[in-house]
């Protein structure tokens, strides 16, 4: 197992794999990515991160020169070279396609081809004890972008915002930062959706708050409507995460982790509550089933 890079179309090992400095996605940050990862060695909800992909795409108008199929061909390509995706070595898989190489300028006729980058690496699940005991959060004082400004829906190479949250984070000894929007409202992690239960209820905060569309936070309502909990968007505050009985994290590779601690106050029991628990067995059993291979 190694971690392979496709650049372009070909293929490179990590130290190899260069993208030129002229690129707009390292001068201006233009570019958009997915973060995918395998279960069987099969891309999960492969059509539905190419479609946030093309919404993202739409958002900044940039051309994506490349269909689903070749797209999803590449991805074997890179995946097998980094000899991943067999033997229960499973696949992380960022995909990033940028404005493109072009002259210092903001008009995006300056690059007339994007850059399509692939890195394939070994994918690596949270350490099991942040599932059996929970993780530590707080709130942090930097507040997600206005969407009339980078608008969050935009899965953006441009990380800053959320780089600056973490960062705070980290400061505190926390897992993930949860921030909020200019309202004061919860939007989301740093990395992350955020969901709260209250009552029997799962409970995340609505799209128009500014965050992030996570295609785990999709799949996860609809297991709840599956299994008969009742699920909606709400708009939360911080009151709502500390009166909580249980609340969560979702993200591609980090499927639903369980929080319990907001800022050294301890959520529900301070230990995974039921409703995370159900949801996250029935999370991976559908990931199981729907990339099992015949
Ligand atoms: N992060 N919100 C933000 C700001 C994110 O960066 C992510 C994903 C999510 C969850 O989205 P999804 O369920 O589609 O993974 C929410 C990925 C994993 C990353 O940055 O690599």
């Amino acid at each position: 197992m190694s971690v392979m890079v496709n650049v372009n179309g070909q293929l490179a090992d990590q130290a190899r794999a260069v993208i030129p400095v002229f690129d707009h996605g390292f001068l201006y940050g233009e570019g958009i990515y997915e973060t995918v990862r395998t279960y069987n060695g099969v891309p999960f909800l492969f059509d539905r991160h190419m479609q946030r992909l093309r919404t993202s795409a739409a958002m900044i108008a940039l051309p994506i020169p490349l269909t689903d199929r070749e797209i999803s061909e590449r991805f074997d390509a890179t995946v097998a070279a980094a000899h991943l995706g067999r033997d229960g070595h499973e696949a992380y898989i960022r995909l990033l396609i940028t404005r493109g190489v072009g002259e210092l300028s903001y008009d995006p006729a300056a690059c007339p081809t994007p850059s399509v980058v692939i890195i394939a690496k070994p994918h690596v699940d949270p350490p099991a004890e942040a599932f059996a005991l929970g993780v530590k959060t707080t709130i942090v004082s930097i507040v997600r972008n206005h969407p009339a400004t980078v608008n969050p829906l935009i899965k953006s190479n441009n990380l800053l915002n959320c780089a600056l949250a973490m960062q705070e984070a980290y400061t505190r000894g926390a897992f993930e930062g949860i921030m909020r929007n200019v309202h004061g409202e919860l939007a989301e992690c740093s990395t992350a959706n955020l969901f709260i239960v209250k009552r029997g209820t799962v409970l995340t905060p609505p799209l128009d708050a500014g965050l992030l569309a996570g295609v785990t936070r999709a799949f996860v309502l609809e297991i709840a409507a599956a299994l008969g909990i009742p699920a909606r968007e709400q708009t939360l505050h911080d009151t709502d995460l500390f009166h909580a009985d249980e609340a969560f994290l979702t993200s591609t590779t980090r499927e639903l982790l369980p929080i319990t601690t907001v800022d050294d106050q301890p959520i529900g029991g301070g230990i995974p509550g039921p409703v995370t628990e159900r949801l996250l067995t029935e999370y991976r059993r559908r990931a199981r089933a729907l990339t099992a291979r015949l």
